[in-house]
């Protein structure tokens, strides 16, 4: 399947460039996923994403895995249409699965403040999990505000705005196939 790789996309008006192509992302959740295959040998893990932004992410990272796996999802309540958080985090839906006991690796597109990461694993501590990683797409390394062990990241990025492979802007641009910058931002390293 070829899918539609431009260098540089318009968003609700504002202009983003390519920051991660297509190929470096494939190359790299496919090394994530031989890890997690190491891992979890033996363990049937059970991946729950955090929607709707790690559904594009979650769909291309079990793929790359080949241990027997699950799936399931959480959702939150999102940033809004603003590219800054609103500092709130709502449950919007819970796992269906029951995880007591069960080897969990929660998955999220982007670690930002660590808000969202660690409003789940309070959730999913209570349930008592077996055991319990993260793996995220994305991290911004200097952003965290709340600290979150992250096991699996693929890439830490700056703290800028990206969009795409899931991540929106005012909910568009999730099916982008790469990972886009926010081009007023780009330069300027922050
Ligand atoms: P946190 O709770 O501050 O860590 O934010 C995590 C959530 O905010 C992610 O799951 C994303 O949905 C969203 N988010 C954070 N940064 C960005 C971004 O640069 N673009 C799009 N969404 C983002
Ligand atoms: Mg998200």
């Amino acid at each position: 399947m070829s899918f539609y790789l431009p260098d540089e996309v318009v968003c609700n008006g504002e202009k983003f460039k390519v920051m991660i192509s297509e190929a470096e992302l494939q190359k790299r959740i496919g090394e994530i996923g031989a890890q997690i295959d190491r891992d979890y040998e033996g363990k049937k893990p059970i991946l729950i994403g955090v929607l709707n932004g790690a559904f594009i992410f979650l769909a291309d990272l079990m793929r790359h895995i080949t241990i027997p796996c699950e799936v399931d999802f959480y959702k939150l309540s999102s940033y809004g249409d603003a590219k800054v958080s609103s500092g709130e985090v709502q449950q919007r839906k819970d796992v269906d699965a029951n995880i007591t006991g069960r080897h969990v690796i929660l998955v999220e597109d982007i670690i930002d403040s660590g808000l969202s990461a660690s409003y789940i694993t309070n959730i999913v501590d209570q349930k008592k999990p077996a055991s319990v990683e993260w793996v995220t797409l994305l991290k911004k390394t200097e952003a965290l505000k709340y600290h979150v062990d992250i096991k699996y990241v693929c890439f830490e990025i700056p703290t800028l705005f990206v969009l795409g492979y899931g991540l929106d802007y005012a909910q568009e641009g999730r099916n982008l196939a790469q990972i886009y910058v926010i081009e007023d931002e780009a330069g300027k390293g922050k």
